[in-house]
Order: C-alpha cells, then structure tokens, then sequence
C-alpha cells in the first residue's frame, strides 16, 4: 500500500472516530491519538522521508489537507459536545417559579433601642436636642462637676469601675449635663437636650443589677424653668411609653447635683378620676430635680440668671415593666427568642 492510501484510511478511521468521540474528555483525547507530536498522521509522515523528490508534495498537500479536514471535524464536534453540556446544565438548574420561597429572617432594632428611639422621636417633637457622650469618661465631669467631689459620701450610691485616678466608665448619663453646660451660648436660646446611652457600675449581676444598663438623661436650662415643668414633661414620658391613662407621683429624694431632688413614680394601672388613691400601685421609674446651683456655676453658667431641671431615666427599667420581663439579663444575652417577641412589624 502507497503512502498515499495510509493516509487516506487514516482520514477515514480518525474522522469516524471524532465522530464517535461522546464527551469532551474523549474528543480531547483523540485530539492527541491523531493530531499530536506522538499521533498517527506524524506517524505515517514519518515514511515521507522514504519517498522521492516527485512524490513528496503530493503526499505532502494530502496531509495538510488531512490535517485540515480533521481539525474542522474535532472544532465542529466540540462545538456540539459543548451545547450538549450546556444544555444538560440549564434543563438541571431549571427555577420552578412556581415553587413557595424560603422567607429571609429579618431582624428588628433591640427592644431597649425601641424604647430610646421611642423617647428620642418624642422629645425632638417637643425640641430638644439629642447629644451623646462617652462611655470612658473623666471623673471631672462624671463626678466633680456634678457636685460630686473626690472625698463625697454620695459616690459610693455608684460603685464605680475606674480605669485611672482620673478615667472611669461612666456610671451615670449625667456627666453630658456637664458637658453641654459648658458648651452651650445661652445667648442662642434655652439649653434643652435629652442624651441616652450605655453605663456601667461594679454590681454582680442578678434579675435587676447589670453592671451595664442604659440611662436617658434629660436637661433644660433657661430663665424661669419650674418644676411644674419638669412635672409636665415626665408626664408626657409615662403617657407615652405606658398609656394616656397613667399617673405620675413625685417623691422627695436626694441627688448631689439636684435641689430639690425627686424620685418619680408611675402608676401600676390605669388612673381614672374614680380610683381611690389608695389602689393605686406606684412603681418608682426616675430620678429628677431642679438643676443645683453648683453644677451651673461649675460650668459657667450664672445660677443667679438660669436654673432648669434634670432628669435621668432607665429604659431597662422601663422595659422591664413595659412587657412584664423579669430578668434584665434578658437584655443582654442576646437570645432570638427572647428578642423577637418585640418584633414591632407583628
Ligand atoms: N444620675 C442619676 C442616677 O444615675 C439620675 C438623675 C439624673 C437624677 C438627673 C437626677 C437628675 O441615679
């Protein structure tokens, strides 16, 4: 047999073979069988060296048009082999629109952050303003300008985690007061800010003590601020946060940077004119008063032109009471359970 009908045969078989070729794998493989540098068209070219000068570019033309003929056939094949596995993956990966979805959990704000947003949409409607302190604080402003100096029996009310002599962590929202005080251009306006956010005291932790919890300080100083005013406002907090028909009591305390110093109480239930006064339940909420001289003056403001009143609430404390929780630590444990009963999209 020529060269010349080895190659022929050759076309024959490898073009059957191509054809035959099912995956892509396989295809590839008889790519090599045919084509490569050990393949079988090299193979029988190799017997070229063995013909004369005429013969050569005849046989020579024959196998680049083989070469050709194969290379179109393997693209063509290739071509269809690849839709096939297209194919195959878009019928698998298939969506059944129709299918019922898998619903995304969604998380809502802290129930204790509901109730901070609560009062802060509240008092921006009533124009104060909101102003933020920090958690690592100076004892000048936590204690010292809060009448509250180094030696002062009252500062054992809140043990205290120092950091320094000098740096504590907050135990009380009160230091803003002192800071905004200071800031703040009365020749501008009244001086009327509420500043919520975290605390810290060195209690162990139990079903009411959380050596972190929450305040919402409240202060206003102007010329001829009342304690009626304080009064009316607290009211509005309980009305907003428990109902219409809750009552208020204020009591006298003492806090070293208030004179005359409350602690208020909101009632348990409802208060309608024809509750005797005896059945009401009173549960005690705050502490407020009429801002002390001293805390003024220490800030730089004239006490003989300006006083107010200053409050500081616990929205724990409210939360607790709110939604019968019993535990605080509740609010710091961060169990979904716990935290999706006070889902407001219900
Ligand atoms: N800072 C006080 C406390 O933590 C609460 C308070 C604030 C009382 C403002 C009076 C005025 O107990």
């Amino acid at each position: 047999m020529s060269l010349q009908d080895d190659l022929k045969a050759l076309r024959q078989q490898a073009l059957l073979r191509i054809s035959a070729a099912k995956t892509l794998k396989e295809l590839n493989e008889e790519r090599v069988k045919e084509l490569g540098k050990k393949g079988s068209l090299t193979e029988v070219l190799r017997g070229m060296k063995d013909l004369s000068a005429d013969e050569r570019p005849e046989v020579g033309a024959l196998a680049n048009e083989i070469r050709n003929a194969l290379t179109d056939r393997i693209a063509e094949r290739q071509a269809l082999l690849e839709k096939e596995v297209l194919d195959a993956q878009l019928a698998e990966e298939q969506i059944d629109v129709t299918l019922p979805g898998q619903p995304a959990i969604q998380g809502q704000p802290h129930v204790l952050q509901q109730i901070i947003e609560g009062l802060e949409d509240q008092f921006m409607g009533m124009g104060y303003q909101i102003i933020e302190g920090p958690e690592v604080e100076q004892d000048k402003y936590n204690f010292e300008m809060m009448n509250l100096p180094k030696d002062h029996p009252a500062r054992d009310m809140q043990d205290t985690f120092y950091i320094s002599d000098e740096l504590l962590m907050r135990t009380q929202t009160s230091p803003v007061q002192a800071r905004t005080l200071e800031q703040h251009d009365f020749s501008k306006g009244p001086l009327k800010m509420i500043s919520p956010g975290r605390v810290y005291r060195r209690d162990t932790d139990d079903a009411t003590h959380s050596h972190q919890f929450h305040q919402v300080e409240g202060l206003v100083v102007d010329k001829h601020i009342t304690m009626g005013d304080l009064k009316g406002t607290l009211l509005a907090v309980a009305h907003q946060l428990f109902g219409e028909d809750h009552d208020i009591r204020l009591r006298p305390s003492y806090f070293p940077f208030t004179e005359p110093s409350v602690e208020v109480d909101v009632s348990w239930g409802p208060v309608t004119p024809d509750t005797k006064p005896e059945e009401i339940e009173w549960i005690e909420v705050l502490g407020a008063g009429m801002v002390h001289p001293n805390v003024l003056e220490k800030a730089g403001v004239d006490s003989s032109v300006y006083g107010g009143f200053a409050f500081g609430l616990g929205p724990d404390r409210f939360a607790m009471l709110k939604y019968g929780v019993e535990d605080i630590r509740n609010f710091y444990l961060n169990d979904v359970r716990f935290l999706t009963q006070f889902d407001q999209k219900g």
